[in-house]
């Protein structure tokens, strides 16, 4: 049989690596589906390919459309990233017949409904394992490995960028911004590096996972979404004291009020294999009602792992180009008109416990109070830490730091009764928060 005929665009580092593993596995990645897989056209600004990825036959273009628009092109793999060009792109390869892989989670995480509903029109796959979590292949284990069971929740550290950055700080005690630009060179970094650190990447990565898990529309605007740039050092040292690590979690939940689907720093117990989850690597911790937890690891960014994902992708769609359109996977695991209205929750509504961090004066009752306020708003606490101020200097003098964790409790009645321990005198400063999870 003829080899697939693939377009590609862009050539940065996960294009690269794309052409580099396509070349060096050709041969078992031919056995796999059936037929060679050849990269016959690749739009890029490169003024020519470069030398060693296998590209000596294809042919280069500037102009994207051009290979959209090949009629000699079955799959097109799309990797500029963002919203426009690629929209238009992929709308226009997919009117085109073209198959889609896709590394590019912002598109589908806002645009993904309406592309998988032009795609079930005309018949077309669009791939997107490779816009979450790098190479773990969690969009496969998810809609397919998984199918037999009802998702209770998942909760993944899935930005490698942010766990790279902690870690580093965590482990070597560096500058945020000084591991942020290691990040950008080593090529794990957002174009807009804030997506990494304010949780916009991994809100776009977790709607898709929320979505496949529970078979509801894919609603990144109903994500919350919190980052790792607030994080200090003391409340890392602090919950390690309590037997916590801090990581940056995606976590979606279905309660029976709706879904939860949320980003932000987590205390998680040390014990858990995903609290030690370090560096650029990412993990989804998955628990299905019949298979209990499952913990899906590996590289989240970088050009080979993210590659292994396209490729794969690609030979997905290889082997699935002579089956009949009815029966292949469809996009969002649950078939298309079988989607759930279940609503996503707002933030004021998920249940979790928290890590609360304050400033009061070191003087008889103040406990008292905070903790009277805590238990007029049905909060029990779990443990309790204060550290005298080690510095003959503090400001404001006389004062003490109070931590303390709390038992799961409802985020409304957290935040009401963090507007009132903020507001007694005896207390300065805000108070920090920090959801806990179990995960148990
Ligand atoms: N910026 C992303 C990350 C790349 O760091 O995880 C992979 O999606």
């Amino acid at each position: 049989m003829s080899p697939v005929k693939v377009g590609l665009l862009g050539l940065g580092t996960v294009g690269s690596g794309t052409a580099t593993v396509l070349k060096r596995n050709a041969e078992e990645i031919a056995r796999r589906a059936g037929r060679g897989i050849i990269i016959d056209h690749v739009a890029t600004s490169k003024s020519e390919l470069p030398q060693g990825l296998g590209l000596s036959n294809s042919r280069i273009t500037t102009d994207p459309f051009d290979v959209v628009n090949d009629p000699d092109i079955s799959i097109v793999v799309e990797l500029y990233g963002g919203d426009e060009p690629a929209k238009s792109l992929v709308m226009q390869a997919i009117s085109n017949g073209k198959h889609v892989v896709t590394a590019n989670k912002a598109l589908i995480a806002i645009h993904g409904n309406e592309i998988f509903a032009h795609a079930q029109e005309k018949g077309v796959l669009v791939a997107f394992e490779s816009a979450v979590a790098g190479g773990i292949p969690i969009i496969k284990a998810l809609r397919e490995g998984l199918s037999a069971n009802k998702i209770n929740w998942l909760a993944g550290i899935i930005n490698g960028t942010g766990n790279f950055i902690l870690t580093e700080m965590r482990d070597k005690g560096r500058d945020f911004q000084d591991v942020l630009e290691e990040a950008q060179a080593l090529g794990y970094a957002e174009a807009d590096p804030t997506f990494d650190v304010e949780g916009v990447d991994a809100g776009h990565k977790l709607a898709i996972l929320s979505s496949i898990a529970f078979g509801i529309p894919l609603q990144f605007g109903k994500t919350y979404l919190e980052g790792i740039s607030t994080i200090a050092k003391e409340d890392v040292d602090y919950a390690s004291e309590l037997g916590y690590n801090i990581k940056h979690l995606g976590i979606a939940r279905q309660t029976s009020q709706g879904i939860e689907q949320r980003v932000h720093p987590t205390l998680i117990p040390k014990k858990r294999l995903i609290a030690n989850v370090d560096g650029v690597m990412n993990a989804v911790l998955v628990h299905g009602d019949a298979v209990g937890p499952t913990l899906h690891y590996g590289a989240g960014a970088g050009g080979e792992p993210t590659a292994s994902a396209v490729v794969a992708d690609i030979v997905d769609i290889t082997r699935a180009l002579t089956s009949d359109p009815e029966n292949r996977v469809p996009h969002l695991a649950f078939q298309a008109d079988s989607l759930s209205d279940v609503p996503v929750l707002p933030v004021e509504s998920i249940q979790t416990a928290f890590y609360l961090r304050l400033t009061a004066l070191d003087e008889p009752g103040v406990v008292a109070t905070i903790t009277q306020i805590l238990g007029d708003g049905d909060i029990s606490i779990e443990a309790f830490l204060q550290k005298q101020s080690n510095r003959a200097d503090a400001e404001p003098a006389n004062t003490a730091t109070i931590i303390l964790l709390t038992k799961v409790v409802n985020e409304g009645k957290m935040n009401d009764a963090i507007t009132k321990i903020e507001a007694l005198s005896v207390v300065s400063g805000n108070v920090t928060r920090i959801r806990v999870e179990s995960l148990s």
